[in-house]
């Protein structure tokens, strides 16, 4: 960490807006000002600005009971309607919504008048099947139009989504359904990934199988179907339904219910330090109004005529505020793609710009990075001329990565906007704004217009220019999460209670301020790893590993890697009998592959490593610190509070 903070400081170039980008700049330096004057008639002005409100609000924020906030409380909103049908109703029904492409070439034009259409009849689909205001529904699609109809559709009716990515297992799938009690699972027969179909539907059948005995009691009573992969599937009479059997059939009239502002519109689950994924609660009237601001300040959205591409799935809180709701609120075209970059050649993604003349583009430092090792030449076959404006997401972005992504994909043109945000946060809180902002690379900068944050020490104090601390947000904001799904305790424990005093917002990310006062990421400073932009708890993964009836004990670290940020490294302890009869390569590689299935693949560790011992305090706490720095090539640190200072050389050795 340390060599990376010196390489950090001794970043000191800068790049200015262009004239011409700062004149046609949808946000301007007059909004910090406005912020600053009157910080909730600020977000208030903009709540009203972006939205439509069937009954306006009076009361703005509420924090008389922290951390429980409400925004806009008695105002109402159907979030749906905002996203689609006063687009339509404004007279703008034939742009184009969604320029959807298939992983294997196949396109879709969708224009807001369509989809306002295919929501309607959803959401009648939806009524008749008994969901409504409160009720969950858990989406597990693959990127296609549907995804983004079934969140809208939800939201139309009251309801609430929880979508979990389709590259989760079963298992994790099982999980969230139970968690939030869904009525409804959407999903697919599967989906387009790598070149061939990757089903889905089986995974929700065995997610909803054998139950008996469990104690579990099932809260499905629907799975909707959308066809996609052509795969065959099974089905259950009854409870399963064909999408297009039942939407299209519906009517295509819909009134939007206005519902008030604090309806909760979605849960999503993310990793925190424990092994239980939290469930992170969003309601509607503040989540809709920052997405739709940041989306159209940062992102620089001109509706009329940008064509934006945020590459994020909607199984992540990016693509939930970036693909759905945002753009969609701002009347925006965007470009959605349904498979992997390198599918089937490696230049797919430029392809697309290229095709659809994309002008914005928001991705993950892990895509550049991962871009940058196959070399300029592939990005360089393709037309790029239309970028305008580039955005990052997901994990600090290295300087080197940056000056790349500007070059190369930007032509050392298009400004590029580093966003830190969080699913908790629901929205971007730390960005530049790119008609405004000399940026840095490598630092996300400065909060937002209405946005407060500070760096501080343990004991919540500033650490003042020129030093690094805890990165807090000091006052609340309008997307701000409304809690933890089922767990009030939970809410305040993981995020409040560190700087209970002070009142601060905990975002479990390290930080620094340079001289200017900017901000820069550092990283997480609990047990939750980063790989390629995602999540990851080392607390779960170590849970699936001891499920395995051949591991005794396993600790997991996140160690730095080139392409991914991190990367999943896991020390386990195999027992006796299961020793003797494996190799350990064998037993590594069934490890990797049972975590995959366990929780989905994204979460495989790249190496498993068999010890003999695990490194402890005389309190049985597995130092972690100390396997991060075996499985960083490092020296391995201070031992002396390890209950025997002898197992330290004993893993580094079975590690060589
Ligand atoms: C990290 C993704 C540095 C950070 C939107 C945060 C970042 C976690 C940045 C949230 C950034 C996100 N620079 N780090 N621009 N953006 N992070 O919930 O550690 O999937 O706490 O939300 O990603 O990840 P999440």
């Amino acid at each position: 960490m340390s060599s990376q903070i010196d390489h950090l400081l001794n970043e000191d170039r800068r790049f200015a807006p262009s004239e011409d980008f700062a004149a046609a700049a949808v946000g301007t330096a007059d909004l910090y000002h406005q912020a600053a004057t009157d910080r909730e008639g600020f977000w208030a002005d903009r709540a009203r600005e972006l939205l439509h409100w069937q009954t306006p609000f009076t009361k703005v924020l509420d924090w008389s009971n922290p951390p429980f906030a409400t925004w806009f409380e008695d105002g109402e909103l159907n979030v749906a309607y905002n996203c689609l049908d006063r687009h339509v109703e404004a007279g703008n029904g034939d742009r184009v919504a969604l320029f959807w492409e298939g992983e294997p070439g196949d396109e879709r034009r969708v224009t807001y008048a369509e989809l306002t259409d295919e929501v309607k009849r959803l959401a009648n689909v939806l009524t008749e099947l008994g969901i409504g205001r409160g009720d969950r529904v858990a989406v597990y699609l693959p990127m296609i139009p549907e995804a983004v109809a079934a969140m809208l559709a939800v939201a139309r009716v009251g309801a609430v989504h929880s979508v979990v990515f389709g590259g989760f297992s079963a298992d994790s799938l099982r999980a969230r359904i139970d968690d939030a009690g869904a009525k409804l699972v959407i999903t697919a027969d599967g989906g387009y990934r790598k070149g061939r179909v990757s089903a889905l539907k089986p995974a929700v059948d065995l997610a909803l199988a054998d139950r008996n005995g469990s104690g579990v009691q099932e809260t499905v009573e629907h799975v909707l179907v959308v066809r996609r992969g052509g795969n065959d599937v099974d089905w259950t009479p009854g409870r399963d339904l064909w999408w297009h059997e039942v939407v299209p059939a519906a009517s295509a009239e819909h009134e939007a219910e206005a519902f008030p502002a604090e309806n909760p519109l979605f849960i999503l689950y993310t990793s925190g330090t424990t092994g239980k994924p939290k469930g992170i609660l969003h309601t509607s009237g503040g989540y809709l109004t920052q997405a739709a601001f940041t989306n159209r300040v940062v992102h620089d959205i001109h509706p009329e005529s940008d064509v934006y591409w945020c590459t994020a799935d909607v199984g992540w809180i990016t693509g939930h505020t970036y693909v759905t709701y945002g753009p969609l609120a701002n009347g925006a075209t965007q470009v959605m793609y349904e498979g992997t970059p390198d599918t089937p050649h490696p230049g797919r993604w430029w392809e697309l710009v290229e095709k659809y003349g994309v002008t914005i583009l928001y991705t993950a430092p892990t895509a550049i990075r991962s871009f940058m090792k196959i070399g300029r030449q592939v990005a360089q076959q393709f037309d790029l001329s239309s970028l305008r404006l580039l955005g990052s997401v997901g994990e600090p972005i290295n300087p080197e990565a940056w000056m790349w992504y500007r070059s190369v994909i930007g032509g050392d043109r298009a400004p590029i906007i580093d966003t830190w945000w969080q699913t908790e946060t629901g929205a971007m809180m730390i960005s530049a704004l790119p008609g405004v902002t000399e940026t840095k690379p490598g630092s996300a900068q400065v909060p937002l217009p209405g946005i407060t944050v500070d760096v501080v020490d343990d004991a919540g104090q500033e650490v003042g220019n020129g030093n690094g601390g805890l990165l807090v947000i000091t006052e609340p904001w309008p997307a701000m999460l409304r809690g933890i799904w089922g767990d009030p305790d939970r809410f305040v424990e993981t995020y409040w209670d560190k700087f209970a005093e002070q009142g601060f917002y905990f975002a479990g990310d390290g930080a620094r301020l340079d001289d200017d006062g900017d901000v820069w990421l550092l990283g997480r400073v609990d047990d939750v790893m980063n790989v390629s932009g995602h999540r990851l708890s080392t607390a779960e993964i170590e849970s699936a590993l001891v499920g395995n009836e051949a591991v005794a004990e396993a600790a997991v670290v996140g160690a730095s890697d080139e392409t991914t940020g991190q990367a999943v490294v896991a020390f386990v302890i195999i027992k006796e009998s299961y020793l003797k009869a494996h190799s350990p390569e064998g037993l590594a590689q069934t490890l990797r592959a049972w975590v995959g299935e366990q929780i989905g693949p994204i979460a495989r560790p790249r190496d498993v490593y068999i010890v003999g011992e695990l490194p402890k305090t005389r309190s049985g706490k597995i130092m972690r610190r100390l396997l991060r720095d075996v499985a960083e090539g490092r020296e391995v640190g201070d031992t002396t509070t390890l209950a025997d200072t002898a197992v330290m050389s004993v893993i580094s050795a079975q590690v060589k």
